[in-house]
């Protein structure tokens, strides 16, 4: 695992959009897994940047998003389908075709997850997942306690999630109590894994994900586990790594 130290946000994010498209220009036709979330916001800002003044081609990538809260159409615009076409997908040539996005209204979830699940298999896998990370250590909606070998499927949203997601709608009421998520297994199955995460509030579960002891109640540990993992943060998130001086980059 390889855990890369950056000054702040932006250079978090300048970094980690630098690494995609890396891949991009060496496979055009890559798979890349998608995040919600504040934290990819910038490198969404920079590749849609990169595609306008550097010609970035979107054109061949194909796309998987982690999750979607269940029961909210496409159109809501607090679905991860409005967040991802408003802040990266509208703005890049993506074929649309070659987007993937868990359907919150799916009227058979558990068939929509084995479909989820087979596509991505179909296409030879994800090349590359980029990550965010929960406080309490959730990946994707894998919150505390999912198992580590899961595989896309529907959760219950854990309390804390649901408080700090309150963040994005009108009344706290209207954040749903489930998703659709890829599972850890499903994660674990990517070639590279792109963790990012930044702020004070994410240095605990960075400190568990980078030295803790590897348990299902911080599902993000299990990266420990994986070939190739790219943990890219800034300093307020790293602040509490043991090691940050001697053993990983920054
Ligand atoms: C979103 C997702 C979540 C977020 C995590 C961090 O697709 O999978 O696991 O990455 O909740 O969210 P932010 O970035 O808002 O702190």
């Amino acid at each position: 695992m390889l855990v890369v130290i950056k000054k702040n946000f932006e250079e978090m994010s300048a970094e980690a959009a630098k690494l995609i498209a890396k891949l991009i220009h060496h496979k055009p036709d890559c798979v890349l897994g998608f995040a919600t979330g504040s934290t990819p916001l910038g490198t969404y800002k920079e590749l849609i940047r990169m595609h306008k003044e550097e010609g970035l081609d979107f054109s061949k990538v194909t796309t998987f998003n982690l999750d979607e809260y269940v029961g909210l159409p496409p159109r809501h615009p607090q679905s991860y389908h409005y967040y991802m076409w408003e802040n990266l997908f509208k703005h890049i040539n993506v074929d649309k075709r070659h987007v993937h996005i868990p359907h919150g209204m799916a009227d058979d979830v558990e068939d929509f997850c084995d479909w989820y699940e087979q596509k991505i298999e179909e296409v030879g896998g994800i090349d590359l997942q980029v990550l965010g990370i929960g406080a309490n250590g959730h990946i994707a909606f894998n919150e505390p306690g999912s198992s580590l070998g899961s595989r896309t499927r529907i959760k219950t949203l854990d309390e804390l999630t649901k408080r700090y997601n309150a963040r994005f709608f009108e009344n706290p009421e209207e954040v749903p109590k489930y998703a659709i998520t890829m599972g850890v297994g499903t994660i674990m199955d990517a070639k590279h894994l792109l963790l990012l995460a930044s702020g004070y509030e994410k240095s605990d579960a960075i400190q568990a994900t980078v030295e803790g002891p590897i348990t299902a109640l911080y599902p993000a540990t299990i990266v420990q586990m994986h070939r190739t993992a790219t943990i890219i943060c800034d300093e307020q998130a790293a602040s509490k790594l043991s090691r940050k001086y001697s053993g990983y980059l920054s």
